[in-house]
């Protein structure tokens, strides 16, 4: 449970480690549009920090940074109600990190399933950075004192760490300083998956660029992913049960919900009974209408990147004003001598 002591706010990232597929705008972005109109403070940022834990080329991680913004600010992001800035410009961010690897614990680490799957076998050879990463993804999140984090569904065990730091840190010192989180994971795309293997997340890293729509595909490339996409021979069910071991048809019904905005089973009340040669040509108009407003825009703003750099360094501040003092007490708690109100 959130603890009444802590207003409502919601904090939530995105790497800037390629570009912005359709798992990341429906899992994540439209999401933290959604959260923008509601009744919460809303803190959205490029985390640069948590891109470097694998080799980034520095002109592609600018790029990458300055692209996501232009994507957050298309897909629907106000900077001037949310604050939207790049995580390295908070230098909280990675104060607070070192404190939060004081406290995780080495087993809690080594249990991260992406940790596993990142590092693979050759963990050796795998950057501290990247085992340490969630310790700075909750640092990111405790930084704020935020209260609620849409994510999609492959960062629940994060999140479910970062609980564990603040209930270790609480209790370490005795104090009641940093809430428990709420993970908000909803929606018919919690975890959009590969367009050629149903059974793997969607994702910027597969090597196939088939797997994924990115959201600077144009509307033919779209279309063709689509109409590409590894399906079965069966028409669509008319019932959700119908979907069950069939995962490449329940993907593409789970995404053409999320982009009209209803529930799967709305959805195939609707189609139920298609044949996919006349479902994907549904799916591809859906997918290109909603997705090519976004990507033109984005295209548009990324012709000043001035103007994106500025609204980068004014949510840095913005974003600092409430982090410094939360650090600040963080460290007057942990003991750090002169630590008091900066003194
Ligand atoms: P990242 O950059 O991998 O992904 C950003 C967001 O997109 C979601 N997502 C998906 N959702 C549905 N289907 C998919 N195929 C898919 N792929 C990605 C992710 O769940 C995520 O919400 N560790 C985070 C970034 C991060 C963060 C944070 C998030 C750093 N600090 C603090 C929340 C709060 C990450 O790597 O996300």
């Amino acid at each position: 449970m959130t603890d009444s002591q802590f207003t409502p706010r919601v904090f939530s990232g995105i790497q800037p480690s390629g570009g912005l597929t359709l798992g990341n705008y429906l899992g994540a972005m439209k999401r933290f549009v959604d959260m923008q109109s509601a009744d919460f403070e809303t803190i959205y940022c490029m985390v640069d920090l948590h891109a470097i834990t694998t080799w980034q080329n520095p002109a592609d991680l600018r790029h990458n940074t300055r692209e996501l913004c232009a994507g957050f600010i298309a897909a629907g992001i106000d900077p001037e109600q949310s604050v939207l800035f790049n995580q390295s410009q908070v230098p909280e961010h990675a104060q607070l990190a070192w404190i939060f690897n004081c406290v995780a614990r080495m087993g809690w680490m080594q249990r991260m399933t992406q940790w596993k799957d990142k590092a693979g076998k050759n963990q050796q050879n795998a950057s501290l950075g990247l085992f340490a990463y969630p310790a700075l993804m909750a640092a990111d999140i405790l930084t704020y004192h935020a209260t609620h984090v849409p994510v999609g569904d492959d960062q629940k065990q994060h999140l479910e760490l970062t609980r564990d730091i603040a209930i270790k840190f609480n209790h370490d010192f005795g104090v009641d300083f940093f809430p428990v989180i709420e993970p908000v994971i909803e929606g018919a795309a919690t975890r959009v998956m590969s367009l050629r293997d149903g059974s793997k997340k969607m994702s910027k890293s597969d090597p196939s660029d088939m797997s994924r729509i990115n959201m600077t595909d144009d509307a033919d490339t779209i279309a063709k992913k689509i109409r590409k996409a590894k399906t079965d021979p069966d028409a669509l069910p008319s019932e959700i049960d119908g979907l069950d071991d069939r995962p490449e048809a329940r993907n593409l019904v789970n995404v053409y919900a999320a982009l009209c905005e209803q529930t799967p089973q709305q959805v195939l009340a609707e189609v139920g009974g298609k044949q996919f040669g006349e479902f994907k040509p549904m799916l591809a108009e859906l997918a290109v209408t909603k997705l090519a407003p976004i990507s033109s825009e984005m295209a548009r703003l990324m012709n000043d990147q001035a103007e994106i750099d500025r609204i980068l360094a004014r949510g840095a501040d913005r974003a600092r004003a409430i982090a410094a003092p939360i650090v600040q007490q963080t460290y007057e708690i942990v003991g750090m001598v002169g630590a008091k109100n900066g003194a």
